[in-house]
């Protein structure tokens, strides 16, 4: 647990490094790495596939068709973009829009983890079938499982997770529409529940379990790397010479 301001700048290190990423070969063809967007402390996230061309160009998650009438959808059930986070699978655009590789989703998934840990939601909304797949740790395709809430473990975070058909579905398929809505509708109740306990996973070892000193002080260090060590610099800073396109006031981080 992280106080709104620590997660917001710990959010804003996984912003800069993901905004240099070369991680995969993606790294070659896309525009802008779109990070993801929205409210740092949502108790509601939602998690799409991959940048389309328009969010390639622009930065930000679903802002073409599929992103309006995600708007819509929220606009519906009471919320709005501010409300909410938005990140997907993917941070970089598979040229042509093509299907998230599998080695692309394995070395993306880090940044994910770290969005929902830092962001800890009660609700992550997966829209379509590879997030579904992704955070559901599971091969179920989304037609078997939209509509039905259940609770994940996420790195160490519990978390309600609802499948959603993804927005584009309902662009080819205008009947799809109702299912999506009806699924929405789902949320302000998921949303208004108490969190899903959470593991005890910091507890500290038994007496008898405590590391032996000699070995932890010669153990790398765990979890986070020092400060400035992987994070781009010049975020803040108009004169950074790797000034992201995308400043954190327009992805919400403020
Ligand atoms: N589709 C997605 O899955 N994500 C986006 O950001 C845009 C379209």
């Amino acid at each position: 647990m992280s106080t709104a301001v620590e997660r917001r700048e710990r959010l804003k290190e996984v912003y800069r490094e993901a905004s240099q990423c070369t991680r995969c070969a993606l790294a070659e063809t896309r525009t802008t790495v779109v990070f993801g967007a929205g409210n740092a402390d949502a108790d509601l996230m939602f998690v799409g596939e991959a940048p389309g061309a328009n969010e390639d160009r622009g930065g930000l998650p679903f802002i073409g068709q599929a992103g309006r009438l995600l708007d819509r959808l929220l606009e519906e059930v009471g919320l709005v973009r501010g409300d909410v986070f938005i990140a997907n699978v993917l941070k970089c655009r598979p040229p042509g829009n093509r299907d998230p590789r599998p080695s692309e989703i394995d070395t993306c998934r880090d940044y994910l983890h770290r969005q929902v840990e830092l962001i800890e939601p009660k609700v992550i909304c997966t829209l379509g079938n590879f997030s579904t797949k992704l955070l559901r740790d599971d091969q179920t395709g989304i037609s078997r499982v939209h509509g039905q809430p259940e609770v994940r473990l996420l790195g160490r975070r519990a978390v309600t997770i609802l499948p959603i058909y993804h927005p584009a579905a309902a662009l080819y398929t205008p009947r799809m529409l109702d299912t999506l809505r009806a699924d929405f509708a789902l949320l302000p109740d998921l949303l208004a529940a108490p969190a899903p306990p959470q593991p005890q996973l910091d507890e500290p070892p038994e007496p008898d379990e405590q590391p032996d000193p000699a070995l932890a002080a010669a153990a790398p260090p765990d979890a986070e790397p020092a400060p400035g060590q992987t994070a781009a610099d010049g975020v803040d800073s108009a004169a950074g010479e790797d000034l992201p396109a995308v400043s954190e006031q327009q992805l919400g981080l403020f």
